[in-house]
C-alpha cells in the first residue's frame, strides 16, 4: 500500500498488448464510480520527464549503455513522483500511470540483462515504499504483440528490439506477478478487445469490492 491518501494503479506489459486503449478503459471504470482520476506515463509525466523520454526512444542514441538507460529511466521517475505522483496522491487522487518501476524490472533487469538487484536498489532510493496499490498485467505471447505492434509505422529504440529481448521482458514481468500476486494480476490479452476489457472489469470490480485501505 501506498500509505498515502489516493490509490496508485499501474498498468504494464510487453509493446503490443493493448496499453493506450485500455488505459482509457480503466480511466473510464473509475470515472463511473465518481473517483477522481489523473492519468500519466512512464517515462514521462513531467516537461523534464518528456524530454527525458525523448533521449530514451530516439534511435539516434543506439549507443546508449544500459546503465545510462537505467538512470534515465530513474531519473524520469524521480520527477514524475515529486511533480505529479506524491501530490496528487496526498490530494487523495486516484493515479493510473501507464508503466512504473515493474517495466523497470522487466526492461532493464529482464530485457536488458542487469538482473533485478541492481534495479531493486535503486527502486528503494528512488521512491522507497511508493509501490502501486494495484498493477494490472496485459499478458500476451511476443509473437502476438509484435505482430499489433508492428501494424504501426513508427519504430522506437525499443520497438526495434528483436523477440528474444521482448521474451526476457515477459518472463520477468511473469516473474514479478509470481513474487506479488496480490498486487501484480495478470490479464490474458490474447482475445478481441471487448473479451480482455470483461476481464479487466472483473479485475478492477474484485479489486474494488475486496480491498482493505
Ligand atoms: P510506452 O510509452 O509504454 O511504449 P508503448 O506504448 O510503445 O508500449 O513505453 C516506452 C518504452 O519505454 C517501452 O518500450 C518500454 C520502455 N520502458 C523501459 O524500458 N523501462 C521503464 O522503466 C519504462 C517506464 C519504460
Amino acid at each position: 500500500m501506498t500509505a498515502a491518501a489516493g490509490h496508485f494503479i499501474t498498468l504494464e506489459g510487453i509493446e503490443g498488448v493493448g496499453k493506450t486503449t485500455n488505459i482509457e478503459f480503466v480511466r473510464g471504470l473509475l470515472e463511473a464510480r465518481g473517483l477522481e482520476v489523473i492519468v500519466t506515463r512512464e517515462p514521462g509525466g513531467t516537461p523534464l520527464g518528456e524530454e527525458i523520454r525523448e533521449l530514451l526512444l530516439d534511435h539516434r542514441h543506439d549507443a546508449m549503455s544500459a546503465d545510462a538507460e537505467l538512470l534515465l529511466m530513474f531519473a524520469a521517475r524521480a520527477q514524475h513522483i515529486a511533480q505529479v505522483i506524491r501530490p496528487a496522491l496526498a490530494a487523495g487522487k486516484w493515479v493510473l500511470c501507464d508503466r512504473y518501476t515493474d517495466a523497470t524490472f522487466a526492461y532493464q533487469g529482464g530485457g536488458r540483462g542487469l538482473g533485478f538487484e541492481r534495479v531493486a536498489r535503486l527502486a528503494d532510493w528512488v521512491h522507497h515504499d511508493l509501490w502501486p496499490d494495484l498493477t494490472l498485467l496485459l499478458d500476451l505471447p511476443v509473437a502476438a504483440g509484435l505482430e499489433r505492434a508492428g501494424r504501426r509505422n513508427s519504430a522506437d529504440r525499443f520497438e526495434r528490439e528483436r523477440s528474444d529481448f521482448f521474451e526476457r521482458v515477459r518472463d520477468a514481468y511473469l516473474r514479478l506477478a509470481q513474487r506479488e500476486p496480490r498486487r501484480v494480476r495478470i490479464v490474458a490479452a490474447d482475445a478481441p478487445l471487448e473479451q480482455v476489457q470483461a476481464r479487466l472489469r472483473a479485475v478492477m470490480t474484485e479489486w474494488l469490492t475486496t480491498r482493505i485501505d
